[in-house]
C-alpha cells in the first residue's frame, strides 16, 4: 500500500522543488518569526500549503504536522498515518545563499518511521527510502556509509550549540578531523547518510528530524538523543546522528 503513496510523494517533492527553484529567482516576502535569524518566506508557506493539500489527496485520512502551521498542528499522538513536513529547511540559506537548503517529508505509521524524503534542492538530488527497503539517491541505491571513527571523520554541530559550549561539544569538534556547519538539517543529514560526515549534532524539531531518522536508521546509522534516549518525534530533541563508531567516541566525550 505504501508503494503507491511513495511513487506519488516522489513526484510531489520533485514538483515542489521545481516550483521552489523558480520562485527563488522571483520576488517573495521575507518575515522574521521569533528573531532576526529565524525567517519565513512566502515560498515556505506556498510550499507547505501545496504539500499538505496534495498529501491529503495522496493519503486520505492522514494527519499532518507541518512547520508553518497549515497542517493539523496540535498532534498529541502518532496513531495512524502521520506526515511530518518541512517545506523549506534552511530558510536562512534559501534567502542569503540561494543554496544549501532542502525540503523534507516523512511518514510515520503508528509511530514507526516508515517513509523518508530529503530533497537537496539546488542539486536536484532526492534521498528517499522506506523501512526495510533501502535508501536511494534519485534512482541509485545507497550503500551504508563506512563506520569511520570520530578522529578520522568530519562532524557537523549546529552553530548555536557550539557557541553555547554545552555537553562538552567543543571537545567533540576538537577530537574530529574537522568541524562543518551547513545551517540546514537536511544538508547535514545528507552529509551523514552519504559518509561525508561521521556525525551531526543539533537541536531538532519534529520536521528537522523525521525524514533523516527514517533514512539514517535504514542505513544502520545511530539516531539518538545526546543523553542516549530515543528522541520523541513530537517534540524538540538534542539529537546525534552518527556512525556506530563515531557515536561511541562521542559518548565518551559528552558523558
Ligand atoms: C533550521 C535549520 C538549521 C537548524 C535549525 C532548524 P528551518 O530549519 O535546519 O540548520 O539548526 O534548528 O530550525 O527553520 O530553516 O526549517
Ligand atoms: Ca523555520
Ligand atoms: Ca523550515
Ligand atoms: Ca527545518
Amino acid at each position: 500500500m505504501t508503494e503507491k503513496i511513495d511513487a506519488a510523494v516522489i513526484k510531489l517533492i520533485q514538483d515542489v522543488n521545481e516550483m521552489t527553484l523558480k520562485r527563488m529567482n522571483e520576488p517573495y516576502h521575507v518575515a522574521e518569526k521569533t528573531n532576526y535569524n529565524d525567517l519565513v518566506t512566502t515560498v515556505d508557506k506556498e510550499n507547505e500549503r501545496f504539500i499538505d493539500q496534495q498529501l491529503e489527496i495522496i493519503d486520505p485520512g492522514c494527519r499532518i504536522l507541518s512547520e508553518e502551521g497549515f497542517g493539523t498542528h496540535n498532534l498529541t499522538s502518532l496513531s495512524g498515518h502521520v506526515w511530518i513536513v518541512d517545506p523549506i529547511d534552511g530558510t536562512l540559506n534559501f534567502v542569503r545563499q540561494h543554496d544549501n537548503f532542502g525540503i523534507m517529508l516523512a511518514l510515520y505509521v503508528d509511530g514507526q518511521p516508515t517513509l523518508g524524503y530529503i530533497m537537496d534542492c539546488v542539486n536536484r538530488r532526492l534521498y528517499h527510502g522506506s523501512r526495510g527497503q533501502g535508501v536511494y539517491v534519485n534512482e541509485k541505491r545507497s550503500e551504508p556509509p563506512v563506520s569511520l571513527d570520530l578522529h578520522h571523520g568530519l562532524v557537523a554541530i549546529s552553530s548555536p550549540l557550539i557557541l553555547s559550549n554545552v555537553h562538552n561539544l567543543p571537545a567533540v569538534a576538537q577530537a574530529a578531523s574537522g568541524l562543518r556547519m551547513y545551517g540546514s538539517a537536511a544538508k547535514e543529514m545528507i552529509g551523514v547518510l552519504s559518509g561525508e560526515l561521521v556525525a551531526y549534532i543539533s537541536h531538532l524539531r519534529p520536521w528537522d528530524l523525521a525524514a533523516g531518522r527514517v533514512l539514517a536508521e535504514e542505513l544502520g546509522l545511530v539516531v539518538k538523543s545526546i543523553d542516549g534516549t530515543t528522541p520523541d518525534v513530537l517534540s524538540s530533541n538534542l539529537v546525534l546522528v552518527a556512525t556506530t563508531q563515531a557515536s561511541e567516541d562521542i559518548a565518551k566525550i559528552t558523558g
